[in-house]
C-alpha cells in the first residue's frame, strides 16, 4: 500500500508548542483529539454542520473538522481545556453552570468556544444576536433557552457586572 508523504506541523495550542508529522489528509478535529489527547473538542457530525468541533484557530472561531491540521500550521489554538485558568472556570464555562445551560453536554464545549469568539467581538449583546451567533452549532438536547440565558449571563460578568442572578 502507498504511504502518503507526511507533513511537518507546528501548533501551539492552550499556550503549549506541539511539532508533528502528519499526513496531509489529516483533518484538524484528529489532531486535537488524537495527537493532542485533548478530546474535549467533539465530533458531532464530520460535515460542518453541528459545530461540536469548534475551537478558536488565531483569534477566531473555526469547526476543526473543516480544515486539515496542516493549515494550522504555525498557528495559534485555544480549545475547551484551555479556558480554564489556574483552577478557575472561564466566566463563559461558569455560566453555563449557573443557567443549567448543558443537559448531555455533548455540544457544550462547541457552542463555548463560539461564544467565546462572539463575546470578544460584541460584548453587549442583545437576544437576538446571541441566537444569531450560535446559529452553526446544534444541540440535539434542544437546550436553547439557557444556553442563550447563558450566554448573556457571561455577556455582563465579563463586562464587570454580576451576571444575570
Ligand atoms: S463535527 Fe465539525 S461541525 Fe460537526
Ligand atoms: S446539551 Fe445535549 S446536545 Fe446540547
Amino acid at each position: 500500500m502507498e504511504t502518503l508523504e507526511r507533513v511537518r506541523i507546528t501548533v501551539r495550542v492552550n499556550g503549549k508548542l506541539y511539532t508533528h508529522e502528519v499526513e496531509p489528509r489529516l483533518l484538524l478535529v484528529h489532531y486535537i483529539r488524537d495527537y493532542l489527547g485533548l478530546t474535549g473538542t467533539h465530533i458531532g457530525c464530520d460535515t460542518s454542520n453541528c459545530g461540536a468541533c469548534t475551537v478558536i484557530l488565531n483569534g477566531r472561531a473555526v469547526k476543526s473538522c473543516t480544515l486539515y491540521a496542516f493549515m494550522a500550521d504555525g498557528g495559534e489554538i485555544l480549545t475547551i481545556e484551555g479556558l480554564e485558568k489556574d483552577g478557575k472556570l472561564h466566566p463563559i464555562q461558569e455560566a453555563f453552570w449557573e443557567n443549567h445551560a448543558l443537559q448531555c453536554g455533548f455540544c457544550t464545549p462547541g457552542m463555548i468556544m463560539t461564544l467565546y469568539d462572539f463575546l470578544q467581538r460584541n460584548p453587549k449583546p442583545n437576544e437576538e444576536e446571541v441566537r444569531r451567533a450560535i446559529e452553526g452549532n446544534l444541540c440535539r438536547c434542544t437546550g436553547y433557552q439557557n444556553i442563550v440565558k447563558a450566554a448573556l449571563w457571561a455577556a455582563e460578568r465579563m463586562r464587570g457586572g454580576g451576571g444575570g442572578r
